[in-house]
């Protein structure tokens, strides 16, 4: 089949990659040229500038030029085409509506050269990224009045998460199909079957608005778990003597019912998804007079998280910001990646900023690049007292206190590295538990408070000749 995926953000860059892979013509198409250039030159480097996912870059190595096609101009690509996926950027408004000017932009062009193509074979145009409900009727009215010939329109949201995009891709869990006619129901079996069969993906075909749905449900389900283990789990942890937040998980979670993802307590879920679907969501709801307390106390609890562990420092430890160095590690929204939209660190430092600290030493395996774009001193003058540092030893290194925002995996067991570098008395904050020893710390006079658990104060270590 011969396939357009216009937009090559993470989304439209992944699924024009993995149905190339498996077999289709697919032209992944994008206005912005300097992008199409780097992904044309099948430069790993320069890809990952845009799209950092692993294993991407080799399948892009592999099949362009034979499967996998880049263009920037529509006009030369639209005859022939079965099926147009739309992967395009839907942010936020600030009422928390879906800003569908970028998109509108697109479609309108799209529109305009399917009213101009020779070759009227049925086409199927296809909203993949994240739009409100409703959206797929909206795209249905553009095509009409621009006169498109024989089009028709589909739901087909992406569920991949970050990190992890290729092989999720490449095996879905699932496969979500909604059209108004069977002659569309057939085209997306088309494109979809080689993936179906090989990884037996559970497929199912429904309504444009049902699929729409099924987005916004699931992100707003798995946010919901998350601010529940977080709003609920932790706050026991916290607050009552003896419990084991950590035992707490593994009992609850040993019930096949009770999902393990989503259970790991943390300093707040961030990402370019969940924070946007669930105002979305919560702003879609109340136009129907639906009422949304539960959606807005699970978006609050997790904002809430991003911030407090700074709070339960002053609060439960007394512990002075003012003047003091604070190392960060971990700047983007979780390990394996350097995307920072919505990433915990940001309120985290901004937090930190607030309270007076006179330097940040901050480190990300992936991301120190991407944060000195996010923390640009032109936003907030206080953020020229970021420093960026290639490593968590460097950051550590000097620093009156530490906090942790993300779980990469090499801040797991830090406790060496914090032992060698800053001498007690020292206050660590985790806020995503990665010193499963801190017990040791506590014995040798380090201050441990993670989320999940009351403040360790550290043991009062007799100092040389006392
Ligand atoms: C999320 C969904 O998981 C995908 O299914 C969805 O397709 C995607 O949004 C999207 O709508 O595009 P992603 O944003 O890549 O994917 O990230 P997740 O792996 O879901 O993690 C989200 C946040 O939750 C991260 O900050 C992560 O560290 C945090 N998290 C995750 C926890 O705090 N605790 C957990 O137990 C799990």
């Amino acid at each position: 089949m011969k396939i357009i995926v216009a937009g090559t953000g993470y989304v439209g860059l992944v699924h024009a990659a993995v149905c190339s892979e498996f077999g289709h013509e697919v032209i992944a198409y994008d206005n912005d040229e300097k992008k199409i250039e780097a992904f044309s030159s099948g430069d790993a480097d320069r890809i990952v500038q845009y799209v950092n996912e692993p294993g991407l870059a080799d399948i892009i190595r592999k099949v362009h030029g034979k499967h996998l096609f880049f263009s920037t101009t529509l006009a030369d690509i639209i005859e022939g085409t079965d099926v147009i996926f739309l992967c395009l950027p839907t942010p936020p408004n600030m009422d928390g509506s879906t800003n569908l000017t970028y998109y509108d932009a697109a479609l309108e062009d799209i529109a305009k050269h399917l009213r101009e193509r020779n070759d009227l074979r049925r086409v199927v145009v296809v909203n993949k990224s994240t739009v409100p409900i409703g959206t797929a009727s909206h795209l249905k009215s553009v095509l009409d009045r621009n006169k498109v010939e024989n089009a028709g329109v589909a739901s087909n949201p992406e569920f991949l998460a970050e990190g992890t995009a290729v092989p999720e891709a490449r095996k879905p869990d699932r496969i979500i199909v909604g059209c108004n006619e069977d002659q569309d129901f057939i085209l997306l079996q088309r494109v979809y079957s080689k993936f179906v069969h090989h990884v037996q993906t559970k497929y199912i075909e429904t309504s444009p608005e049902t699929a729409e749905a099924i987005k916004y449900v699931a992100n707003t389900m798995l946010l919901t778990y998350i601010s529940f283990w977080n709003g609920i789990g932790a706050k026991l942890g916290e607050k009552i003597p003896n419990i084991k937040i950590d035992d707490l998980r593994l009992g609850v979670t040993a019930d096949k019912r009770i999902s393990t993802w989503g259970s790991f307590v943390s300093n707040g879920a961030g990402g370019s998804c969940f924070g946007k679907d669930i105002a979305s969501l919560i702003y879609q709801l109340r136009r129907v007079n639906v009422d949304t307390k539960m959606l807005e106390a699970s978006f609050e609890v997790n904002e809430n998280q991003k911030v407090y562990l700074v709070d339960r420092a002053i609060n439960e430890n007394g512990f002075q910001f003012n003047n003091k160095t604070i190392a960060v590690l971990g700047l983007a929204f979780k390990k394996n990646t350097n995307d920072m939209r919505d990433a915990s660190s940001i309120k985290a430092i901004e937090r930190l900023l607030g309270k007076g600290v006179s330097s940040i030493r901050a480190y990300d395996p992936l991301a120190n690049e991407a944060a000195r774009l996010e923390f640009n001193p032109s936003r907030n003058v206080l953020f020229e007292k970021i420093q960026y540092v290639d490593s968590a030893r460097s950051a550590i290194e000097g620093s009156d206190a530490l906090f942790i925002s993300s779980d990469c995996e090499e801040f797991r067991g830090l406790s060496r590295t914090i032992e060698d570098t800053a001498v007690p008395p020292y206050l660590i904050l985790d806020g995503r538990r990665m010193i499963p020893d801190f017990e040791i710390l506590v014995k040798k006079g380090y201050t441990y408070l993670a989320v999940g658990s009351m403040v360790l104060e550290g043991a009062k270590v007799p100092t040389a000749g006392a």
